[in-house]
């Protein structure tokens, strides 16, 4: 079995190495890592592979899933647990096999949303600078004491729920809004409507999957529906948020904060380094001179227990597949 790894960073190869030598070094085969995304320029240098194995901002829509089936590929190993970037039906008509890793750690994403929050309500990130450059004035860091307060976790599955218990913990009032809610998030929090949500939470977190019936969630209208001043956290999809109405939004001072880890062009910025060159991307540089906007790098997975638990569970979907045997991973 020969695999090539699209957006291979250093540590995927680390971590992939390490659970190959682990456990699964006869099955796994070779990996080859190539540094860039797949799309349809790149798709050619998945010549003479059986398997491909991709993250979040490769490109798998029809045209490149067709010219991987004709260049022999049969397996697609997704890194992450969202699927927004494969075309389902195109992969099943072609008979591909496609396998997510459906949760690793939701605890790091949820801890993730919760440093977002922290940063920006008490403006961590502003108060290092200013001591280190010797000035110790407190005015402008003034933020809100979040126990007593109302988190509105949109999607209340693995992530929603570990946020929502993180925030219970902390002495919140915790609303959830799913159209498939759950007895265990019925333990920390209410389920309410999406209309409930929006009007009564001073942060918003978004924690659904990017479908078709979730594009632009937060759009004009629903930014409208939430609390004057409240903070939007996004570390889900970029596509759950229509940009260009957050940003109204945020210039007439109706939403007060805004904390993001995905952005919708995200592909075009993140994970590379673009510190010398000039971005074009006149959206997201707008959103850079707010100062209550905080935006990561799509790294709420970014830690050393969920890398692992990728690797290993990407590596026992490619066990499954070149076993033939049932994957319960299987997307579609
Ligand atoms: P999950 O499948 O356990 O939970 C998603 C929940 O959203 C489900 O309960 C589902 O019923 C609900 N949902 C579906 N449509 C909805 C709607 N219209 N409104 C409200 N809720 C809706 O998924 P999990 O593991 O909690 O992941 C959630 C999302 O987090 C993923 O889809 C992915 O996009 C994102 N993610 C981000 C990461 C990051 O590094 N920032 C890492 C991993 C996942």
């Amino acid at each position: 079995m020969k695999t090539a790894v699209f957006s291979a960073r250093p540590y995927d190869r680390r971590f992939l190495e390490e659970a190959r030598d682990r456990h699964h070094g006869g099955h796994a085969g070779e990996f080859t890592y190539f540094d860039v995304a797949l799309d349809a320029s790149t798709a050619g240098l998945a010549q003479g592979f059986d398997a491909i194995c991709v993250f979040v901002n490769d490109r798998l829509d029809a045209p490149v899933l067709q010219a991987l089936h004709a260049l022999g590929v049969r397996a697609i190993l997704l890194r992450c647990a969202g699927f927004n970037n494969v075309d389902v039906a195109v992969a099943q008509q072609l008979g591909l096999f496609v396998a997510r890793v459906p949760a690793y750690s939701p605890e790091a994403v949820a801890e993730h949303a919760l440093a977002l929050v922290m940063t920006l309500n008490r403006q961590t990130h502003r108060a290092y600078n200013r001591v280190r450059e010797g000035n110790f004035m407190l005015d402008g860091l003034l933020g809100r004491t979040l126990h007593g307060r109302t988190v509105g976790i949109i999607g209340t599955g693995k992530i929603g729920l570990a946020t929502a218990r993180i925030f219970n913990g902390m002495g919140c009032t915790v609303l959830g809004f799913d159209p498939y809610p759950s007895a265990a998030f019925e333990a920390v929090g209410s389920s309410v409507s999406l209309d409930e949500l929006l009007a009564r939470s001073d942060i918003v977190s978004l924690h659904c999957p990017l479908t078709p019936q979730t594009h632009h969630l937060v759009n004009e209208a629903s930014l409208h529906r939430m609390k004057p001043g409240a903070m939007l956290v996004n570390t889900s999809r970029g596509g759950l948020v229509d940009t260009d109405a957050v940003i109204r939004a945020l210039k007439s001072r109706q939403l007060g904060h805004l904390a993001i880890d995905v952005y919708e062009q995200e592909s075009a910025l993140f994970f590379q380094d673009l510190s010398g060159e000039i971005i074009d991307d006149d959206v997201f540089q707008r959103l850079m001179t707010f100062p209550n906007v905080l935006v990561t790098g799509h790294q709420g997975f970014f830690t050393a227990e969920a890398l692992e638990e990728i690797s290993e569970i990407t590596l026992g979907n490619l066990r499954d597949f070149s076993a033939g045997v049932d994957c319960p991973n299987r997307v579609g």
